[in-house]
C-alpha cells in the first residue's frame, strides 16, 4: 500500500459542547495580560513543611511502586476513622473506601459505573464542571435543579434547596449529585436540608452522589456535615474527599470515595481500568503525616484561616457596590456587579483582566454549558485561598474597578 498523508477524519465528537475549561482560559488571559490571578481554585499556601518531608522521605524509604488499586491501606485506614469519629460513619477499609488521582477520578468512575444509557441525573446548578461531560459520556442525562444563588438563608431554611431536587425526580432518574460546601457558592448542607433529601429518595433506586471535597472548611461555626452522616442516606451515597484541598496540594491529586460495599464493587470495575492507582509514595506521606499531632492542628486550623482570608476580603470591599453575600463555606467568594454593570459575566470578566488586571472566574459557565439559557449571570467568583499580600491586592484592585465605573457611570448605563 502506498502510504498517504492524509488524516483520518474524527468521529463525531462524544463532547460537542465541551472546550477548554473556563478555569484554564481565565488563567491564561491573566498570564498573557500580566492580571492578578483569582479565578482558578487553587491555594497559594505551601503544604505543610512536615508533610512534604514526609512525602520525600517515603520516596527515598523506596514506596515508589504501584500501590494497592484500592489505595494505600495506612491512607484509607485514616480516612475510615475520621468518618466513624467525625460523622458516626463506617466504613469498611477494604471493602469501602477507595483512592483515586484526585476527587475528579473517583466522582468520573463512579459516574460510568452507575449511570446507564437514557438514565436521568440531577445537579443541582450551578454546578462544578466535571460532572455533566461525565454523565453525557455515559449516555446520561442531565436534569439541572437551579438554585437560589444566595447561600446564606439561615440555617433552618436549608441553603441547599431540597425540593428544586424533588421537582425533577422521574422513574428515569438514577443518580442525584450534590456539592457541599458548593463550588461556586460556598453554601453547606444543614440538617434540615439532609432531613429533606433523606425523605425524597426514600424507597427509590436513585444513588446520591455527595462531592465534599471542600470538607471541613465550613464558616462562622457551622459545622461541617457529612451525606455520610445521614443513617437512611448513607446506604444509597459516595461521599468524595480531596488531599488536594484538605493539605493546599491541589498538584498531589490525591483523594477518595467511600461507599457501601455493594456500590465500591462496581465503582472499582471502572477505577481499576481507568487510573488502577495513583502517586503510591504521596499517598504513604500523606497517611503518615496524618497521624500526627501536627496534621490534627492543620486540620482544625483550615476553616478559621480561611474564614479570616474571606472577611479580610469582604471587609476591603465593604465600601463598594458588589453586593455579596459571606460564603459558608469553602474557599470562593461570589460578588454581584449587577449595580455597577450590566452587561454579562464572560464580557465583564474578560475586560478586568486585561483592563483592570483582575482575572476572576465569571459564573455562567457553572450552569448549563455555558450557555445560561435567558439568564444573563451577573456574578464571578473570586478564590481567597491566597496570601494576605495577594488578597490585600485583590481588594485594591475591586475598589478601582468600583470608582472606575462610578465614574464612568452615565456612559455605562446604556
Ligand atoms: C467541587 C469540586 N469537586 C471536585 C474537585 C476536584 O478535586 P481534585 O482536585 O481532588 O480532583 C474540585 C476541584 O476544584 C471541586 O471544586
Amino acid at each position: 500500500m502506498t502510504p498517504t498523508s492524509i488524516r483520518p477524519s474524527l468521529p463525531p465528537s462524544k463532547l460537542p459542547h465541551v472546550g477548554t475549561t473556563i478555569f484554564s482560559t481565565m488563567s491564561a488571559l491573566a498570564n498573557e495580560h500580566g492580571a492578578l490571578n483569582v479565578a482558578q481554585g487553587f491555594p497559594d499556601l505551601d503544604p505543610p513543611l512536615t508533610l512534604r518531608d514526609a512525602v520525600k522521605k517515603a520516596i527515598d524509604d523506596g514506596v515508589n511502586q504501584y500501590s494497592p488499586m484500592t489505595g494505600d491501606p495506612k491512607l484509607r485506614l485514616w480516612i475510615s476513622e475520621m468518618y466513624k469519629g467525625e460523622h458516626g460513619a463506617i466504613y469498611d477499609i477494604d471493602n469501602e473506601i477507595t483512592i483515586g488521582a484526585g476527587a475528579s477520578s473517583v466522582i468520573f468512575a463512579s459516574i460510568q459505573a452507575l449511570v446507564h444509557k437514557g438514565d436521568e441525573v440531577i445537579i443541582v446548578d450551578p454546578a462544578y464542571d466535571l460532572y455533566a461531560p461525565a454523565v453525557h459520556l455515559a449516555g446520561g442525562v442531565i436534569k439541572r435543579a437551579t438554585l437560589p444563588l444566595s447561600p446564606n438563608k439561615g440555617e433552618e431554611e436549608g441553603a441547599i434547596d431540597v425540593s428544586k431536587i424533588d421537582e425533577l425526580i422521574s422513574d428515569k432518574t438514577r443518580l442525584v449529585i450534590i456539592n457541599a460546601p458548593h463550588n461556586p457558592t460556598g453554601a453547606c448542607f444543614t440538617r434540615k436540608s439532609l432531613d429533606e433529601l433523606s425523605i425524597i429518595l426514600s424507597g427509590t433506586n436513585i444513588f446520591l452522589l455527595s462531592d465534599e471535597v471542600y470538607g471541613p472548611i465550613v464558616h462562622d461555626g457551622r459545622p461541617f456535615l457529612s451525606a455520610a452522616s445521614h443513617r437512611e442516606l448513607h446506604s444509597r451515597t459516595m461521599v468524595f474527599g480531596s488531599f488536594g484541598k484538605l493539605l493546599h496540594a491541589t498538584g498531589w491529586k490525591i483523594g477518595w470515595v467511600a461507599a457501601p460495599r455493594f456500590i465500591t464493587k462496581e465503582i472499582r470495575k471502572v477505577h481499576q481500568y481507568d487510573v488502577f492507582s495513583t502517586g503510591a509514595p504521596i499517598q504513604r506521606g500523606i497517611a503518615n503525616y496524618l497521624f500526627t499531632d501536627q496534621a490534627k492542628q492543620h486540620l482544625s486550623e483550615l476553616g478559621p484561616i480561611y474564614e479570616a482570608k474571606r472577611d479580610r476580603l469582604l471587609a476591603g470591599i465593604k465600601d463598594t457596590d458588589f453586593i455579596f453575600t459571606p460564603a459558608e463555606g469553602g474557599y470562593f467568594q461570589i460578588i454581584d456587579y449587577s449595580i455597577l454593570d450590566k452587561r454579562s459575566d464572560i464580557e465583564v470578566s474578560r475586560e478586568w483582566t486585561i483592563k483592570h488586571g483582575l482575572a476572576t472566574i465569571p459564573l455562567s459557565p457553572f450552569r448549563d454549558s455555558g450557555k445560561s439559557s435567558a439568564l444573563i449571570e451577573r456574578r464571578v467568583r473570586i478564590c481567597f485561598a491566597k496570601d494576605d499580600n495577594t488578597i490585600d491586592e485583590t481588594i485594591l484592585k475591586l475598589c478601582a474597578i468600583d470608582a472606575y465605573y462610578k465614574s464612568n457611570r452615565p456612559l455605562l448605563d446604556v
